[in-house]
Order: structure tokens, then sequence, then C-alpha cells
């Protein structure tokens, strides 16, 4: 399928609510699923939850509940999440439907098959909270506890009998492949932390648990079930229909996850496909973590903005506009409430005002219809939009920078308006007027369609007033020149100001 672009975000543990982190890798991989198709792609946005593992059966057990109807309530909440933040995601998968197991199964047959796959046994360190296995020098001891260095977990020994994969086979494949695809992981210092972890050496991975019960059983031997992220990874397959052919999404063009989990998805994931002989993922981009002043949003630290109801006090665009302004798109950004109040209120009186000034006269002097221009009067070259600057930055998932970009524009197309004072006939000649005006709608409609994969709720508001239809809203539609009296209607207030 050419023309195609598949985009994920993690699929999140159902082991309590979702939180800010969620929230922001599912509004980042929205913006760009949103983005893509105004471009014209054909996508593919998927999203879901991660229900089997020893974490999600401590979970359920700690409320006496069994783990399936634990899954169910929890899942549903990022279900609405997914509603609440306006996400337009296409599929919402979760690892415990049959359409899912049957995938895992499929692929563990296909490693098998491949002699990838052996019997053993595991000793090691092992973190619930990560579902992840460490080794000696990845662990520290504080107070006689074992933590993982790099995540803070607690790890406890575990010793058991385990299927294997011969990761070890796959570290000169991974290293060749990073080489040949310099762009698979992204941003590029997080590239180098992965290959550096490679080039020192890959052991054999655990794949299988027999100690606990609650996953997908492994072909032939139901004595053990998956280990968690083999049968997590397989999401992304699973949702497209792989095996069946039914989707021809996969491969993923992007994976959008935080860096807590880049190793499972730039080294685990890609060296499974490969020993799969499946085609894999094009690019996996790690983002920074969310902060609350110097530390990580976290449940335990009680630090927390809560998502739901920051939407629910300020609108699902103003959550969506803050994060992906304020935090840099791959690096650790703090947020606080003060900070997110100056922004959108800068929002409203940037853009909102300025709307509103325009179509007051619109609406006032000229019966609210698209100005007669002068013959041979071109729109103001400063107001044209380099479409291909907003589509590098994008490209290059440059999000804060693209919004930036929106900002310096709408900041412009104020000045233009101040210094040509469309409202001051004194200056101005009735046509004079109704060209300035002409000129600031078209700027106005930039705005709204550039603004689209952040605030989409208000730019299908606004430009519903241009007769610019929500399935019609196009990057192709920027700059273009109106029919003279359209009508236009006046929008609402499209931000509020706090
Ligand atoms: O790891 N800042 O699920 P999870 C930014 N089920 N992003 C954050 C964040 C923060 N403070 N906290 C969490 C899992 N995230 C696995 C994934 S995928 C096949 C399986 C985001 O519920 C970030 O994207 O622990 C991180 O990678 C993800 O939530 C972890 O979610
Ligand atoms: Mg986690």
């Amino acid at each position: 399928m050419s023309n195609k672009f598949y985009i994920t975000t993690p699929i999140y543990y159902p082991s309590a609510k979702p939180h800010m982190g969620h929230a922001y890798s599912s509004i980042a991989a929205d913006v760009i699923a949103r983005f893509k198709k105004i471009q014209g792609y054909n996508v593919f946005f998927l999203t879901g939850t991660d229900e089997h593992g020893l974490k999600i059966q401590k979970a359920a057990e700690k409320e006496k509940k069994d783990p399936k109807i634990f899954c169910d309530e929890i899942s549903k909440n990022f279900i609405d999440l997914t509603n609440i933040l306006d996400l337009s995601n296409n599929d919402f998968i979760r690892t415990t439907e049959e359409r899912h197991k049957a995938t895992a199964i499929e692929l563990w047959k296909l490693l098998d098959k491949n002699e990838q796959i052996y019997l053993s046994k595991y000793a090691g360190w092992y973190s619930i909270s990560d579902e992840a296995y460490y080794s000696e020098d990845e662990i520290d001891e504080i107070d006689g506890k074992k933590f993982s260095k790099s995540s803070g977990s607690s790890v406890e020994w575990m010793e058991e009998e385990s299927f294997f994969f011969k990761l070890s086979e796959w570290q000169k494949p991974l290293l060749n492949f990073y080489e040949k695809n310099p762009d698979f992981i992204m941003p590029e210092s997080r590239k180098n932390e992965v290959v550096n972890f490679v080039t020192s050496g890959l052991k054999d991975l655990s794949i299988s648990r027999t100690t606990f019960k609650w996953g997908i059983p492994v072909p032939n031997n139901s004595k053990h079930i998956m280990y968690v992220w083999l049968d997590a990874l397989t999401n992304y397959i699973s949702a497209t229909n792989f095996f069946e052919n039914k989707n021809k999404f996969w491969p993923a063009d992007l994976h959008i996850i935080g860096k807590d989990i880049l190793r499972f998805h730039a080294i685990y994931w890609p060296a499974f496909l490969m020993a799969a002989k499946l085609p894999l993922p094009k690019q996996v981009f790690g983002h920074g973590w969310i902060l609350s002043g110097e530390e990580k949003m976290s449940k335990s630290k009680g630090n927390i903005l809560d998502p739901i109801e920051l939407v629910n006090d300020y609108g699902s665009d103003e959550l969506r506009y803050y994060l992906m302004k304020e935090v840099i798109f791959g690096l650790d950004g703090t947020i606080n409430l003060d900070n997110f109040r100056n922004t959108i209120n800068d929002l409203a009186n940037n853009i909102g005002n300025l709307s509103n000034r325009i179509f007051t006269i619109l609406d006032k002097n000229y019966d609210c219809k698209i100005p007669e221009i002068s013959s041979g009067y071109t729109i103001n070259e400063n107001l044209l939009i380099n479409l291909k600057d907003f589509i590098n930055l994008i490209n290059k998932y440059e999000i804060h920078n693209y919004l930036k970009k929106i900002h310096t524009y709408s900041s412009m197309l104020n000045k233009y308006v101040n210094d040509n004072e469309p409202w001051n006939k004194k200056i101005n000649s009735e046509q004079n007027i109704k060209n300035i005006l002409y000129s600031t709608i078209i700027g106005l409609k930039n705005i709204f369609i550039l603004l689209y994969p952040i605030t989409p709720k208000s730019s299908i508001s606004f430009l519903k007033n241009l007769s610019i239809n929500r399935e019609d809203i196009a990057l192709d539609l920027i700059n273009k020149e109106f029919v003279p009296n359209q009508k236009l209607s006046k929008p609402n207030i499209l931000f509020k100001k706090y």
C-alpha cells in the first residue's frame, strides 16, 4: 500500500488509572497522525493496553479481583481517555483479546520453527514494575535492597525453568541494521545509548515464565506463559491482522514511546522480527519525561497533574497545545499550572483575539462575506506560508518548533493588521480595507489548518465558518484564495482566558 502511514503509542499497563505521561505519548502520536492525515496519507493510528504479566496479576490480587475483570475495569479508563484527549486512533488493542493472542502464538511458532528458542533455566534479577530482567551491573544496592539503576524500581531474585530467545545471535545484524538505517532510533542521543548497549554484547533473553499463570500459554507447553514483553510488542502486528493479510499497514512507520522502554523497542523487537523473518518497523521515537519540578511525575511521589482534570477544567485542545508547545519533543520537560495558564492565555491573545477582531469588522460592515479584492491584488507576500518548512519540522518530529513557527506567523499576522488598521477609514481607502481583510482571513485560515493536528476541536470549529468541513481539512488549502463574496459565519469564542 503506497502512501500509508502506520503510527503507534505504547500499549499502557492498566495497573492504575492513566496519568499525564500516558496522555503525553498519546497526544504526541495523535498530532503526528493528524498531520499525516491532512498531508494526504492513509493513516492507521493504534493505541491500547498491555494486560498480562506479573505486575497486572499482583495489582488485581491486591484488589481481590480476577485479573481479567480487573483489566476490563481499568482498560476502560484508557479507552475513555482516547475520547477525553480527542485522539483519532483507528483501533484500540487489548492484549487479552483473541485476535492478539492468536498473533502472539503465531510469532512464537515462527521463532520456534526458525530455531530461535531453547529451553533452559533463568537465574537473575527481575523487576516486576518494569517487567524487565537486569544484569548484576545494572543493579544498585541501597540499605540492603536492590534496585535497577536506570528505572529505580526494586528487583528480586528469580530462578525458574524458562524458554530462551537466541538474542546473542542478533548483535551483528542489529548493529548493521542501525548503521544502514541511521534514522531508525530517534532522537539521535537515544540512538547512541542503544548502539553502545548492543555493542557491549547481548545475552540470550528469557521469554517465558512458569511461576504464575496470567499470560498467553506457550504453544505445546502450557506449563509456560510467554514473557509479557514478547506478548506486548506483538500488539503492533496483531492489530493489523498481519498473518491473515486483512490489513496491509505493517510494518509500522513510527513507534512513539517513552525513553524508559527504548531497549524493548529498539533491540528486542527488531531482533524478534528479524529472527521470525518479518518486516521491521521504520522508526522508533523515544521521547523524554514529563517532570513536575525536578522529578518524574509519578503517583508514588504525589506530584501529579491529572490530565482528565485539566481537560475538564480547560479543554482538550488547551492541554494538547500546552504539552506540545512547552515540552521539547525528545527531551524531559517540566510542567506546572501557572505555566499552563500563561501558555493558553497567550494562545487566546495571539490567535483567538485576532480572529475575533477581524470577524467583528466583517460582520458589522461586510455582511460577513469575503470582501471583493481589487483586480490584480495578491495576498501580501509575507503572509504566504512556506509549507515545506512545516512539513520538514514534522518529519524531524520537532513538534515544539512547528508550534513556535505557527506562533511567529500569527504574531506577524497581528502586526500586519495593527500596522494596516483595516478599521481606520482615515488612512485606508474602502478598497484597501477590503484587501487587508481578505489577506488576513487567508492568514487565519492558514493558522487554523496548521493548528489542526494540535487543536483539532478549535480548528474544526473555526474552519467550519469558512465552509471547510472537517473531512476537507488539508494542507493543500493553505494559501489558497477565496471566492469573492463567499458567505462566512462568525466564529464563537475559540480560546478562553484564565
Ligand atoms: O511500559 N513522562 O507501559 P506503562 C512521559 N506496557 N511519558 C511517560 C511518563 C512520564 N512521566 N510516564 C509514562 C509500559 N510515560 C508497557 C509498554 S509497549 C509494547 C508496552 C509514557 O503503562 C511513556 O510513553 O508503564 C512510557 O514509555 C509509557 O508511558 C509507559 O507506560
Ligand atoms: Mg512503566
